[in-house]
């Protein structure tokens, strides 16, 4: 399969750009599967590597261009390192454009490259195709750069690149999965540390992407919206509590006390998120082991503080939520990334894979008419340079 997939790439390379690669870079994708929003407020996110991932490979160029394409998209582009600007028309071209503008803020040299994108995410699933591609390049940036760069800082490099050269005010869980990652376990992300803890996994369940297929408009502008939000709250109930600096600090028995004089809408957000971050520490608790009850409770917990408190529903999800929730060998399913559509997660008692894909798939189609797309993820691990020579 990797062969299979190498030489394809190898190839298509090699039409574009008369040469084979001599770099190759992967990126994989994430799940969370507990904490959603969490990340910007400083929470904990339960997140997971899949073997989803992006493959980037490239040849260095001497006279500081990239120029970029993709296996996945028709178009490709090409600018100056030394006049980064955004592509409206090519706009998947701008994760890589950021991070090389990101790392030449950080006032870092930087060598170009002929590049080719191969991607197995989905793009605009939710499953972070946008920070795979990201960590990918940052990673063939800095090798045929010469740069010595840490993983975390990476990853904060893409974050930069997301915020301020893409404009959407993500969190930090992106891209720290994609490069952080580790295979055979979830990893407990703690957003302010910037550290995580492996989490093993119950051997008897798989973890299942059921995405929703449906178009998803809101993302940016609402997701900004819902970031103000929450640090309206934290600015609200810094006047009693002066030491706090997210909502990570605030705990349920701080919010109860205070939520009546909070604006309604606000106290829903926080709410949500001081709920949601002690869920994500309640699966630590519980993901090794064999709770089936609990994680359900967990699950639906979540799904439903995030389509009534958070308000990052759409009726796509409902209706997912409603296939997988009824499906054979469920045991708990939930929204995953920022919502309003894009993909959902379940996990699945092992065995069970046939009978759950189909009666999702069929639920879901009667419901919305939309054909979704069911799949066993496995964890896998962090970005990494494949080759160079
Ligand atoms: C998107 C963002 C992340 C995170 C999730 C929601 O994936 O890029 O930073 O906020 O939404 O948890």
């Amino acid at each position: 399969m990797m062969e299979e997939r190498r030489r394809y790439i190898g190839e298509e390379f090699k039409k574009l750009y008369g040469k084979r690669p001599t770099i190759w870079a992967r990126a994989p994708g994430r799940v969370d599967l507990m904490g959603s929003h969490t990340d910007y407020n400083m929470g904990f996110v339960m997140t997971m590597t899949i073997d989803r991932d992006t493959w980037l490979a490239a040849n260095p160029r001497e006279d500081g261009r990239v120029t970029i394409h993709s296996c996945n998209a028709s178009g490709g582009a090409s600018f100056s390192l030394d006049d980064i600007q955004r592509d409206e028309e090519v706009p998947w071209t701008n994760y890589i454009r950021g991070i090389a503008a990101a790392l030449k803020e950080s006032g870092y040299c930087l060598l170009g490259f002929d590049g080719l994108v191969h991607s197995t995410i989905a793009f605009g699933s939710g499953l972070s195709s946008s920070a795979a591609i990201e960590m990918a390049a940052a990673l063939i940036f800095t090798t045929i750069s010469g740069l010595e760069i840490g993983l975390v800082d990476l990853a904060l490099l893409g974050q930069k690149a997301e915020n301020e050269f893409v404009g959407v005010r993500t969190g930090i869980l992106d891209q720290y999965s994609s490069i952080m990652g580790q295979q055979g376990c979830a990893i407990l992300l703690d957003c302010r540390q910037l550290t995580s803890e492996i989490v093993p996994m119950n051997p008897g369940m798989q973890v299942v992407i059921c995405n929703t297929r449906a178009e998803r408009n809101l993302v940016g502008t609402e997701y900004d919206e819902r970031h103000e939000q929450c640090e309206a709250g934290v600015r609200f109930l810094q006047r009693f509590y002066p030491e706090i600096t997210a909502l990570r600090d605030v705990t349920p028995d701080m919010l109860k006390r205070h939520r009546r004089a909070m604006p309604v809408v606000i106290a829903r957000r926080c709410q949500f998120i001081v709920e949601e971050n002690q869920r994500v520490l309640d699966l630590y608790e519980i993901l090794p082991e064999d709770h089936p009850g609990l994680l359900h409770d967990l699950f639906t917990a979540s799904y439903r503080g995030a389509r009534d408190l958070y308000e990052i529903g759409a009726p796509s999800m409902a209706a997912m939520f409603h296939a997988m929730s009824t499906a054979p060998g469920v045991i708990a399913s939930r929204q995953a990334g920022a919502g309003f559509g894009g993909s959902m997660v379940a996990l699945v008692k092992a065995g069970y894979l046939d009978q759950f894909t189909k009666h999702v798939t069929k639920s879901y189609q009667q419901e919305t008419r939309i054909q979704p797309e069911v799949y066993s993820v496995e964890s896998a691990p962090g970005a990494m340079i494949l080759e160079w020579v």
